[in-house]
């Protein structure tokens, strides 16, 4: 099977050309509820010259995909996703092309940097048992770095503005980051206290916390959040929005350990993301604190009356050594 499999396919890196194709096999209005940021984010993960998109085509047919992010000059590389055309799902293919694939990110990992990644970071949605197998076939030393909470909420943002300016009067003064706040964001005093697995999450991409990548989180058109204490921040907080197949989403991602803090970052995101869109918003608001879990979901059912959706999930963030695996290690045999 694996041998009549292998003759049959191609690996190749998406081209612009491949939208509708990739669109007909991803799932979009499946894949995350429906809060797909594929179809979005698409020409940009094409476009970015960091980021490596490979699709596997069986017998000319797109039936896979595996997007993936090198990070830090090269020195980590972050797993974003796998999708399986749905009518080839279930059929122990996905290792083979896995695998398959592998070979090819490692070559164009070599060619962008010059060098192999350290470090792999890989978030699971921790309900996914199939996942799980496929990391366990492997046996990879993954280790736990973090507990992702993410919530959904959505809200008619358009005729209840004016309340969130009364809300806020009461909360932490925020700022918009500017490139000189890196300054309080440095100091271990920070990254120790505030940071779960000393990483920021934007998104759900987990990014080190460093001058280039918060440049790069700048230039992508973040909408970032700081407090003003001195001479450490105490939270940090990004956000963001596209189109998914389910209408538009917004994403609140929060660091911090304080109440009053995590309240202000929502609260003013959300006057942002209605200072730019109207109608109904999704607010997908994710902290790694998890104590900060119950404070949310007050804070937005009760005094905002956001309409919680049933779509929350619980993610691990997984990091891994790459000197500690064989990377080369050969395709597994499918089992039939
Ligand atoms: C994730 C995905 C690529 C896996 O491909 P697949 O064809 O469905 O998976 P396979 O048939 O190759 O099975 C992989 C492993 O999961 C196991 N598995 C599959 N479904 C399972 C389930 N419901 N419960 C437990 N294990 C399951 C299989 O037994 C196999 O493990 P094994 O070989 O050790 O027995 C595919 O399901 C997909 O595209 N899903 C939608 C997109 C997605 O969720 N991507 C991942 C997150 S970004």
């Amino acid at each position: 099977m694996d041998e009549d499999l292998l003759s049959r396919m191609t690996v190749r890196e998406a081209t612009h050309d491949d939208y509708q194709a990739v669109m007909t096999m991803a799932s979009p209005d499946t894949f995350r509820d429906g809060f797909d940021y594929l179809p979005a984010k698409f020409h940009g993960f094409v476009d970015d010259p960091d980021t490596v998109f490979l699709l596997v085509e069986l017998d000319g047919e797109v039936v896979f995909l595996d997007v993936h992010f090198l990070r830090d000059g090269g020195e980590s590389w972050v797993a974003k996703t796998m999708r399986m055309a749905k009518k080839m799902q279930g059929r122990r293919f996905s290792r083979t092309f896995i695998a398959a694939m592998r070979v090819r990110h490692l070559a164009k990992f070599l060619e962008m940097s010059g060098r192999h990644p350290k470090v792999v970071h890989v978030l699971r949605d921790t309900e996914r048992q199939d996942l799980k197998r496929l990391d366990n076939a492997y046996d990879l030393p993954f280790k736990t770095k973090s507990v992702i909470n993410v919530m959904y909420f959505c809200w008619d943002a358009t005729p209840r503005k004016d309340r969130l300016t009364d809300a806020q009067m009461c909360l932490p003064a925020l700022v918009p980051y500017r490139p000189a706040d890196i300054h309080r964001l440095l100091p271990p005093a920070f990254s120790a206290t505030v940071l779960s697995g000393g990483l920021l999450l934007v998104d759900w991409d987990p990014y080190k916390l460093s001058e280039p990548n918060m440049k790069k989180l700048v230039e992508a058109g973040c909408y970032i959040l700081v407090d003003s204490n001195v001479p450490a921040a105490k939270s940090l907080s990004f956000g963001g929005s596209y189109m998914t197949p389910r209408g538009r989403v917004y994403h609140i991602d929060i660091h911090c350990k304080d109440e009053a803090l995590c309240k202000a970052h929502i609260i003013t995101h959300v006057k942002n993301a209605c200072s730019q869109y109207t109608g109904m918003i999704t607010f997908c608001v994710v902290v790694t604190e998890k104590k900060l879990k119950d404070v949310v979901m007050t804070f937005c059912v009760q005094y905002l009356h956001f309409k919680h959706l049933p779509h929350d999930h619980t993610y691990h963030h997984y990091k891994l050594k790459t000197d500690d695996v064989d990377m080369g290690q050969p395709i597994p045999k499918a089992k039939y």
